[in-house]
Order: structure tokens, then C-alpha cells, then sequence
């Protein structure tokens, strides 16, 4: 079998990059792992910078993002016993960003390919790719029923996250990883429980740090800085929520408490593998890079690295021009590199880091009481924030 371009992974950059590539004439077959209903309950992010939202709106991907998103125009940073505000739409020439969470993202994408009559295979195992260095790369799985299938492509994308199997397919001679692990991680809180605030709050305190966010306005998503070996059967929901309330105090403000919907331990770490390219192999989002969670751009780099690769392969494979795709491992890379510098930015400046001497507190204070004062801090910390640079 044949089709100009094999997606490996049906997170949102293999989702996304079929949906732009069929809106310009292109199919694609994507194969995953795991099951449809897997993928879209699978919980993760749930900002979306202002271009993220923007592209996918402009790829006819946003009635529900626009009936259901919550636009949001700046963050609340709390530290010392006091909260402060930044006003993104200020700061950051008029741009925002848009609270929908990643599990809505994925089932957009999903229900649009399939009603686009997409070739979209679930449950495959034994995923493997071949002949990259070639014109016709090929593309192997077990399709849901057992059936063994080889498809010859023009490109293949690997959008196959962090635990893939297309990044370890280029040779380890030809590829530069940097890598830092932090000695914390997240314990995430899904809760029926209404927003207590109408922005996100990031929170420095002496326990360490806190993440006060949402996904609608009935459904609260809350974040607690953990041990790294944690495990969620160690905090039932008397210990989060009496976390989240020491972590958050402020007189006459509480965190709303509800039922736990699911609790879910994140590693932190942050990775950058390149190039992202090896001959007809083009790697996208996780495949290629991590940030930790803190500043929210997991997503959104996965959304802008399809929007550039979707042009890249439009003019080699319309074209027969190469040189987007021969730009287009550098091109992200730059992108990667602010947001892999922003996210271990905010990441170390509201943790605590388990040992550290008197001194990394006292930093961290001025750090965010500067950010909180000057102008040109605040702008740094904005423009990063809903995206730089903005997503063209
Ligand atoms: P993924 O979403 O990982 O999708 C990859 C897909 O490939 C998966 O569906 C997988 O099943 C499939 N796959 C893997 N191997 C194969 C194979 N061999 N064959 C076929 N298919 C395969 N970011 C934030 O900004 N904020 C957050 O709060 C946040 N929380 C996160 C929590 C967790 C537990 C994780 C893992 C990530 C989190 N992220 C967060 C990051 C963000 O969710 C990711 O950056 C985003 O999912 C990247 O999308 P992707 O499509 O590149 O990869
Ligand atoms: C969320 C996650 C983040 O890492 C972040 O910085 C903001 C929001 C979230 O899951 O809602």
C-alpha cells in the first residue's frame, strides 16, 4: 500500500498535521498505539497560547474551542502571603490565552478526521519504520485485526510522543540530546468543583509550589508539587486538598474542594533531541522535546511544530521544493529553545528545590518580586507566557 505521508501517533501534533495536510490536498494514514477512547480521555494540558488557538480556528477546528474555551488574559503569581496580578492583554500587545483543555483539542481533531473519511488506525502494535535515508521510506504495523501491513511513503511524521519509536530510528551518531531531570514532580487533581479564582494562580510557598487552574467552569484542575517517587496512592484527597489550602492561603479565600474525577502523578524534565529531521523522517511535539509543565507549552510546541511541518511537506511533496523541509528542523528548534528556556525559568523560580541553602529562597523572592514590578519583566514573562514568537 502507498499514501504520501505515514503519521505515527495520534496525539494532537499526528491529529493536527493530517488535518492540515488534507485541508491542502495531501492524505495521510495515521496509525496509534492505543484505542480512540483512550486518546481522548487521556489527561493532560489545557492552555493554549493565543496562536495555537488562533490556527486552530483557522483551520475550521473552532466552534467548540470558541463555545467552550475560557479566554483568559493574564496569570496570578502568589508568593510572600500575597497575590499579584499580570495583565496579559497589557503586556503583551492585546494577546491572550485560551483555557481547553487537550483532551477537547484531541476529540475535535478525531471526530473532524473521521468525518473528512480519514485513514485513521487505532490499537496497531509492532510500529516500525525503515528505509528513512530513501525517497520511499516504509512504515510497518499489525493493524487492530492482526493483519501485518507495509506502507510505502513520501514522508513519514513522528508524532509518536516521548516513548516513541521514530526518534530512536535515527542514528544515535547523528543526534544531540541535552536533557536535565528536576528532583520534584506534579500531582495533578481533576475536580468537580467550580474555579475559585477567574485566572490561573502559580504559587511559590516554603512546601512548595502550586498550580491553581481549570477546564470549564464547573471543573477545577489543580497541581501540587510532590516528592519524585510519589505515588497517588500516598495523598488521598483529605491530604491534596488541606495541601492545596495551606499552599494557597490568603485571608478570606479558599480553594473549592469537590470530588476527585482522576489524580495522576507528572514527572518533570526537560529534553531537546536534534536534529528533528532524518532524511524522509520529520519528528514533531514530545518525539522531539519535553518542557517541564510549568508554563504550559507542551501543546502548543506540538501545534507549532505540525504548522511549520505541514508547509515543509506541501512544497516537497507538491512542489518538489525541499528547502522548508530541509529549514524545518532548525526553524522549531529556535521555538523550542525559548520555550525549553521559559518553562525551566518559571519551573525554578516557583519550586522548592528539596535541600537547596537559605539563599535559593531569597533569589527566587527577588526574581518574582521583580517580575511583579518592573514593566520589562512583566512583558518578559507575558509575551513568553501566550507565545513567542507569535505563531505565524
Ligand atoms: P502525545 O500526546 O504523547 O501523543 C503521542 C501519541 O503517539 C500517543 O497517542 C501515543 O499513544 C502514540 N504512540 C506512541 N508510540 C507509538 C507507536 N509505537 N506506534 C503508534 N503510536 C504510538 N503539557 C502542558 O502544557 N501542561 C500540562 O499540564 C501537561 N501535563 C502533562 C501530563 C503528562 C502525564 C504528560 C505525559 C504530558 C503533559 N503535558 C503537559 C505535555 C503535553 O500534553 C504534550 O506536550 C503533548 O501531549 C504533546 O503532544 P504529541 O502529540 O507530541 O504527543
Ligand atoms: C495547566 C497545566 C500547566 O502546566 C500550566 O502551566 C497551566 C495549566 C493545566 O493543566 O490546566
Amino acid at each position: 500500500m502507498r499514501t504520501p505521508v505515514g503519521i505515527v501517533g495520534a496525539g494532537p501534533a499526528g491529529l493536527l498535521l493530517s488535518h492540515l495536510l488534507a485541508l491542502r490536498g495531501i492524505e495521510s494514514v495515521i496509525v496509534e498505539l492505543r484505542s480512540r477512547a483512550y486518546c481522548e480521555a487521556r489527561q493532560r494540558a489545557g492552555v493554549l497560547e493565543q496562536g495555537s488557538a488562533d490556527l486552530l480556528r483557522a483551520a475550521g477546528l473552532g466552534t467548540r474551542l470558541d463555545a467552550e474555551g475560557l479566554e483568559h488574559g493574564g496569570i496570578y503569581l502568589q508568593f510572600d502571603g500575597e497575590r499579584h496580578h499580570l495583565d496579559f492583554r497589557d503586556l503583551a500587545g492585546g494577546r491572550s490565552v485560551t483555557v481547553y483543555a487537550q483532551t477537547e483539542v484531541v476529540k475535535d481533531l478525531i471526530a473532524s478526521r473521521l468525518a473528512d473519511g480519514a485513514n485513521l488506525e487505532f490499537e496497531v502494535s509492532g510500529t516500525a519504520v525503515a528505509d528513512l535515508d530513501t525517497g520511499r521510506p516504509l512504515l510497518r504495523y499489525t493493524a487492530a485485526d492482526g493483519t501485518r501491513r507495509e506502507l510505502a511513503c513520501d514522508a513519514i511524521a513522528g508524532c509518536d510522543g516521548f516513548h516513541g519509536i521514530c526518534r530512536p530510528a535515527i542514528p544515535d551518531r547523528l543526534r544531540t540530546v541535552w536533557e536535565r531531570g528536576y528532583p520534584y514532580a506534579w500531582l495533578g487533581i481533576l475536580a468537580e468543583a467550580p474555579p475559585a479564582t477567574d485566572e490561573l494562580i502559580y504559587a511559590r510557598h516554603p512546601d512548595g509550589f502550586a498550580l491553581h487552574s481549570m477546564r470549564n467552569l464547573q471543573t477545577s484542575k489543580l497541581y501540587l508539587q510532590v516528592e519524585p517517587d510519589t505515588r497517588a496512592e500516598d495523598w488521598p484527597e483529605a491530604r491534596i486538598w488541606q495541601a492545596l489550602q495551606e499552599r494557597f492561603a490568603l485571608p478570606g479565600w479558599a480553594v473549592k474542594e469537590g470530588p476527585a474525577l482522576d489524580i495522576a502523578v507528572t514527572p518533570m524534565r526537560s529534553f531537546v533531541s536534534a536534529p528533528m529531521r532524518y532524511g524522509r523522517l520529520f519528528l514533531a511535539g514530545d518525539a522531539a522535546h519535553i518542557v517541564p509543565p510549568t508554563g504550559a507549552k507542551g501543546l502548543n510546541l506540538a501545534i507549532a511544530d505540525v504548522t511549520v511541518l505541514a508547509d515543509a511537506l506541501t512544497e516537497l511533496l507538491l512542489r518538489g521544493d525541499h528547502r522548508l523541509a530541509d529549514a524545518y528542523s532548525d526553524t522549531c528548534l529556535s521555538r523550542v529553545w525559548r520555550s525549553t528556556h521559559f518553562s525551566w525559568w518559571m519551573t525554578t523560580m516557583l519550586h522548592r528545590t528539596p535541600g537547596a541553602d537559605p539563599m535559593e529562597a531569597a533569589l527566587q523572592l527577588s526574581q518574582l518580586r521583580y517580575v511583579t514590578t518592573s514593566r520589562a519583566a512583566s512583558v518578559t514573562l507575558a509575551e513568553n507566557y501566550v507565545g513567542y514568537p507569535p505563531l505565524r
